[in-house]
């Protein structure tokens, strides 16, 4: 006991990590108290050179959707990384089986979203029906001379059939939107809810076809794969209603860009709302955007104040649990602790 050294928490002592951006100042002070932090100071992500160099030596990652963590980031961050811990639900943008295979797990922010992202989609939902920021641009482009009975008209929300593709969390919470507006609630998923569950939520099941033929407005929930790239494309988007609007708040890569523009050019679906593009970010000359019956936001389904703070609370503990060795309170591939374990 007497020749024990107490070691001060020096910077070579404490946890390295990167946090790629500024969250907010609450969140940056934990970290910044328990481990030797680099944080980019830009508002916009860090140039991939400038990443890959960053992470050198890392023992903890905070990124966001933004940065691809692949392969090439873990070779260049090294042995010492521990965790990966985004500022999301969605993973993407991260080849979780590669962290796995070198050892760090990777955490993410389930559930602190659902219910903001699910106001988003509806609000997108509402405006494309009422044609809400055409009916803005009218007004200050100083168009409005009078009371008109055959201006801006759009489409009834109440009594129309919405149809959900992917039905997790997000997606069952939309529904319960719906409800409130008397809409009928077509989903298809490929699992099939139980039918107390159906009731309960007032949602039938329908093959995608199904859905696309009958649906006013179809919003789009499914994590983005392999399988559900470009989802939407000529083909799908010819099977709508030439009167449906399309909804995205999930990954801008489901929906084929230019099978989208073609779409609504040609009037073969009313309408789009979308908090995500491909690509994305979408440059301010991208032919949608000349379509006055695009809407386009900046990927923010998730962003209002309470819903950051808890994802930063989230992501801040995932980070902090996986540089001290902690299993993090929300782990994506649990398995590395065994792996650990057993090697
Ligand atoms: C997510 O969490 O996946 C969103 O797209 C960003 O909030």
């Amino acid at each position: 006991m007497a020749n024990m050294v107490v070691r001060p928490m020096t910077s070579e002592v404490r946890p390295r990590v990167f946090v790629t951006r500024r969250i907010s100042a609450d969140g940056l002070a934990r970290i910044a108290a328990e481990t030797d932090a680099d944080i980019w100071p830009e508002d916009f992500p860090p140039p991939r050179p400038e990443l890959l160099r960053r992470v050198a030596g890392l023992d903890g990652l905070l990124s966001m959707v933004t940065e691809k963590i692949d392969d090439e980031l873990l070779e260049a961050a090294g042995p010492r990384l521990k965790v990966v811990s985004t500022f999301a639900v969605g993973f993407d943008n991260i080849d979780v089986a590669a962290c796995t295979r070198r050892g760090v797990a990777v955490g993410n922010t389930p559930g602190v979203l659902t219910e903001t992202t699910a106001d988003e989609a509806f609000a997108l939902l509402m405006a494309a029906a009422r044609r809400v920021t055409e009916a803005y641009d009218y007004v200050r482009q100083d168009r409005w001379k009078a009371w008109s009975p055959m201006v801006l008209l759009g489409s009834d929300v109440h009594h129309a059939t919405l149809g959900i593709i992917g039905f997790g969390r997000i997606g069952r919470e939309v529904a319960k939107r719906a409800r409130g507006f008397d809409m009928d609630v077509l989903y298809c998923n490929r699992h099939a809810l139980a039918a107390d569950e159906e009731q309960r939520l007032g949602v039938k099941r329908a093959s995608l076809d199904d859905l696309l033929a009958h649906s006013d407005f179809v919003s789009l929930h499914v994590t983005l794969t392999p399988e559900t790239h470009h989802l939407m494309n000529a083909e799908t988007l010819g099977k709508m209603k030439r009167s449906a609007i399309l909804i995205n708040a999930a990954r801008g890569a489901v929906v084929d860009p230019d099978a989208l523009f073609d779409a609504l050019q040609n009037g073969v679906i009313a309408g789009a709302a979308l908090d995500v593009t491909d690509p994305e970010p979408m440059p301010g000359d991208h032919k949608l955007l000349t379509l006055p019956n695009c809407l386009v936001v900046p990927h923010i389904a998730s962003a209002s104040v309470a819903t950051r703070r808890k994802m930063t609370d989230m992501s801040t503990a995932n980070l902090l649990a996986g540089v001290t060795g902690q299993p993090l309170p929300s782990c994506l591939n649990p398995e590395v602790y065994r792996t650990s374990r057993e090697s």
